[in-house]
């Protein structure tokens, strides 16, 4: 029976999955681990406004939680120790250098998660990989254990995540499915028992699926790859309607009222962003070809090329309309972050639309409710494309949307925050340069109403 628990990681995906571990399970403790001080301190803040992740929902159940059988410490040997079950949930980005630079997992931290395990473990573990991982890599994680450790029993399970951010913690409490691969000997069968268990206390017995492990790490890369192709499709078939004179929204509701294709994740937009989709593709991509599956390997990486161009187009669409020059034009951003409720911007379409248009020598002014400043500057940053210096020159971030929007020649909303249809939209009209031009590349606001306000207005997908 699983008593104590060890989370390596105190990311989107650590924190709040360990939340509502904790939550559900109070007589197991549960000690979520970092190496990032920072993250850390942020996750111990008394104020639960400064909790280091966003996420509707989340700061209530840390409240409820922390201190009594919820901790987050920067001790991770202690908490490896007394655990019984070790969750690995660091993260694992895309490898920028050397084998596989720009498409494989790089997995040292995995790596080192599994070496820092075999080192302290003296008791009997079951470790789970928590981490979104490639196919057969509990197999490494196993060599490492069983021949660096100190001779004590380690199951190795996979147990993926499929929570959303934004809807994190909704997912935890209420998940489709719950995961759970394992070996197919006696002690594997064991061992994923004792995690079926923890789930039981708030999981339906028939949505917690259990699988052999290599069936489970494929089905995470799978399940992502599957939702990013819905995007992709449907964002293809928006330049499409553009040109033809179709509206994408009602091509989406048309087709997805078919109980086949079914209604969700069909909304087109500017590009899909987050840590992930991009990331488990490549990863996916790079899987077929080390096996010399090149039109698998192919057929998916279309999913980002598509992904690419949408981000793209929808940049160069606004230097066109604008008379094709938007140099010492003031451009203002609506939203950075990848999608609303969230203040993660990894892969968010927001970063690359503002680079084309930096490129193009617009300034630009950024408005998001819930993303900081340095964040924003650090993600502009981190492309290299242009010197800190000249980013602070060219961009400038705004606290109020309104002031954001005074005085630009256009704007164009990049993430669906639901506050941006609630704005007087009259009063940020009449402080715009004319002709006022709204790009919406969330199909979000009311395109009729923005006209006879007198914008001229662009929506993603309409022709
Ligand atoms: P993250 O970057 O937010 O968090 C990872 C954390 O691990 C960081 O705080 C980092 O400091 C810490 N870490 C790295 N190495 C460590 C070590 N050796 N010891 C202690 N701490 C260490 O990442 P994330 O978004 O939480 O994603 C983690 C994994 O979960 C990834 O594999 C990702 O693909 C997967 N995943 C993410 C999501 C999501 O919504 N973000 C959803 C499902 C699955
Ligand atoms: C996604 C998956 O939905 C989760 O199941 C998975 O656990 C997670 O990746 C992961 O492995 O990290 P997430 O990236 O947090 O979750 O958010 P999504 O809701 O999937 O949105 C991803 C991107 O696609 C966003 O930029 C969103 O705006 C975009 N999107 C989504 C669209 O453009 N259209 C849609 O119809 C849906």
């Amino acid at each position: 029976m699983i008593k104590n628990i060890c989370c390596i990681g105190a990311g989107y995906v650590g924190g709040p999955t360990m939340a509502v571990i904790a939550l559900k399970c109070p007589d197991i403790k549960v000690n979520v681990v970092d190496l990032n001080e920072a993250r850390i301190d942020a996750w111990n803040d008394e104020n639960l406004d400064n909790l280091p992740i966003y996420e509707p929902g989340l700061a209530e159940v840390v409240g409820q939680c922390r201190g009594e059988n919820l901790f987050f410490s920067t001790d991770v040997n202690n908490a490896i120790a007394e655990a019984d079950a070790v969750f690995i949930s660091v993260n694992t980005p895309t490898k920028t250098y050397g084998v596989g630079k720009g498409q494989a997992a790089d997995l040292k931290y995995i790596e080192l998660c599994a070496r820092q395990i075999a080192s302290v473990a003296k008791t009997p573990k079951i470790v789970i990989e928590k981490s979104t991982l490639p196919v057969r890599t509990a197999e490494a994680i196993s060599n490492i254990l069983k021949n660096t450790g100190n001779g004590v029993e380690f199951q190795i399970l996979s147990n993926p995540e499929f929570l959303a951010e934004g809807t994190a913690v909704q997912d935890l409490l209420n998940p489709d499915r719950v995961l759970i691969g394992g070996e197919e000997t006696e002690e594997g069968k064991k061992a994923a028992q004792a995690l079926v268990d923890v789930y039981k206390n708030w999981v339906e017995p028939e949505k917690i699926l259990t699988t052999n492990v290599w069936s489970s790490e494929l089905s995470k890369l799978t399940a992502n790859a599957f939702l990013a192709q819905r995007v992709s499709s449907i964002n293809a078939l928006s330049e499409l309607c553009e040109v033809t004179g179709a509206d994408v929204n009602e091509v989406s509701k048309a087709i997805g009222t078919d109980s086949r294709i079914g209604s969700k994740f069909l909304k087109s937009s500017v590009g899909f962003g987050g840590s992930c989709f991009q990331k488990d593709i490549l990863n996916l991509v790079y899987i077929a070809k080390s096996y010399g599956l090149s039109q698998v390997a192919d057929y998916w990486e279309q999913v980002i090329i598509l992904n690419d161009h949408q981000k793209k187009r929808f940049a160069m669409n606004i230097v066109k309309t604008l008379f094709n020059t938007v140099s010492g034009k003031d451009i203002a951003i609506l939203g950075w972050a990848f999608k609303k409720d969230t203040n993660d911007t990894r892969e968010s379409a927001a970063i690359y639309v503002a680079d084309e248009l930096l490129n193009e020598r617009a300034c630009v002014k950024i408005y998001d409710p819930k993303v900081k400043e340095h964040q924003m500057f650090s993600d502009l940053d981190y492309l290299k494309t242009r010197t800190t210096e000249e980013n602070r020159s060219l961009v400038t971030v705004s606290l109020d949307p309104y002031e954001a929007c005074k005085d630009v020649h256009a704007i164009a909303v990049l993430t669906e925050w639901d506050e941006f249809k609630d704005y007087d939209w009259q009063k940020i009209y009449d402080n715009m340069k004319k002709p006022a031009f709204v790009f919406d590349g969330r199909a979000l606001l009311d395109q009729e109403q923005l006209a006879e306000i007198g914008f001229v207005t662009y929506k993603i997908g309409k022709g």
